[in-house]
């Protein structure tokens, strides 16, 4: 049987693996992850692929958020509502805006592991193995939470499958409802961007009563399509849950409709980029500011040999400070390759601070400093500003500093709740939207001018 090369990567360099406290332990694991259910379906997966090639050739936008690591305590009823709360009310804000369809995913349902800086971490004087997500370690500062523990690759499969039972649940069952837009913001309409947002719903309220009126009563309005991705990064959780498809024979990762391979992981001869070229799903790749004209030639050609749209997405993060003069020789790599990758923008991951009193933080400036530098570069190319990749949570946190609410250092030590990178809260979430709506109201005028 063709295996489609998927034990290559078992002969290349892979980075980022945690070092397991039994391998016996690792053997159970991953035969029992090989027999469980897949979490999403080829189908599901080939869907998206063409939605995302709407969104390369500019009809659509892509909006793709959640937090930076999921956790198991956290996937519960009311957070995760929360998060898909805020994401149907950005992705309202966008399409309101634009008139573009818009493509909505979850940072969810898998987004486990994490990459990490160093491999052990010290606190007053002790040291102990770095968190590198709940699939692999507790972040509780503990010798017996930091060893890194297989059993725990299961916990997460449990607990994506029911984080994606409950966001099929709400995007199907009623909750998704464009009728529903008001219920969305309750609880929230006392700040600015959500008084903002409050306008926009009575608009689609009198439009939604208009057609009931004129007997339109579609479902393309009671549910939404909601896809879920996560970085692709533990080889001991991703190869067990890729199967073979009956239908197509061809191999897709079912852990989740899309996977994107990160920063410290996209090396051109590394075991990430080996591994998942070798399957169906749409990837993306995260390029930060060292990323060369070379490399992106040879990501494509590795990535997207076919040339085929929707199959790859290239999500810069480069920082606000930098974006303007590292992008644009990317996109014109891009062109000169003959792809048509799906452009996106990650405001987040280039903007890292550290505050005086100690938290991990970015400034809400520069998170919109970025983004308009990406809509900028694009208008200057003529190529489309094709998405949004933000860390973001429906809860009302304190992580990322500035905002309409002005969020200071000091606050941060009330309502700080990442285990790992700061997250938007609720409302600097619809102020990010309603800008970049803005944007790509702008971007359409100057392409058509
Ligand atoms: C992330 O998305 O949480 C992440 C680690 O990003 P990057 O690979 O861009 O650093
Ligand atoms: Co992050």
């Amino acid at each position: 049987m063709n295996d489609f090369g998927l034990d290559n990567y078992l002969k290349l360099e892979a980075k980022q693996q945690p070092t397991w406290y039994s391998q016996e332990a690792l053997a159970e694991a991953r035969s029992s992850l090989s027999k469980q259910p897949p979490l999403v379906f080829a189908g599901e997966v080939d869907t998206l692929r063409s939605r995302l090639a709407d969104a390369a050739s500019g009809n659509a936008f892509l909006l793709q958020g959640g937090d930076c690591a999921e956790t198991f305590a956290d996937a519960t009823a009311d957070r995760i509502r929360n998060r898909i709360k805020t994401v149907l009310q950005m992705a309202v804000v966008l399409m309101y805006g634009s008139s573009l369809p818009v493509i909505k995913m979850g940072r969810m349902a898998g987004q486990f592991a994490k990459p990490r800086s160093s491999d052990f971490e010290t606190r007053e004087g002790v040291t102990l193995p770095a968190y590198r997500g709940d699939a692999v370690n507790g972040y509780e500062f503990t010798e017996q939470s930091r060893t890194n523990d297989p059993a725990r690759l299961l916990q997460a499969y449990n607990t994506s499958a029911s984080t994606l039972n409950l966001i099929r649940a709400f995007t199907t069952g009623g909750f998704a409802d464009l009728r529903q837009v008001h219920a969305w913001n309750k609880g929230f309409t006392d700040n600015p961007a959500n008084k903002k947002y409050e306008s926009i719903a009575a608009d689609i309220d009198r439009a939604m009563k208009f057609m009931q009126a004129c007997g339109v009563d579609s479902n393309e309005l009671r549910a939404t399509e909601f896809f879920v991705s996560h970085e692709g990064l533990l080889f001991d959780y991703e190869r067990p849950l890729t199967r073979i498809d009956s239908r197509t024979n061809l191999p897709y990762v079912t852990s989740g409709h899309f996977i994107w391979i990160g920063e410290r992981t996209r090396q051109l001869d590394g075991a990430h980029v080996d591994f998942f070229s070798r399957v169906r799903n749409p990837l993306g790749v995260k390029l930060g500011p060292t990323t060369t004209k070379e490399d992106v030639l040879r990501l494509i050609d590795k990535l997207d040999p076919e040339r085929e749209p929707g199959r790859l997405t290239l999500i810069s993060r480069m920082g606000a400070g930098k974006i303007r003069d590292e992008l644009p020789k990317l996109i014109e790599a891009a062109k000169e390759s003959g792809s048509t990758p799906l452009w996106i923008t990650d405001p987040m991951h280039g903007n890292g601070i550290t505050t005086k009193n100690g938290y991990k933080s970015r400034r809400f400036d520069d998170v919109m400093d970025e983004v308009m530098g990406f809509f900028e570069v694009h208008r200057a190319l003529g190529t489309h500003p094709g998405g949004l990749h933000v860390e973001l949570t429906g809860d009302d946190v304190a992580e990322c500093l500035g905002g309409s609410e002005m969020i200071d250092e000091s606050t941060l030590e009330e309502r700080y709740e990442s285990v790992c990178d700061p997250r938007l809260n609720h409302m600097q979430s619809l102020e990010l939207a309603f800008l970049v709506a803005e944007q790509l109201v702008q971007s359409a005028r100057s392409s058509k001018a």
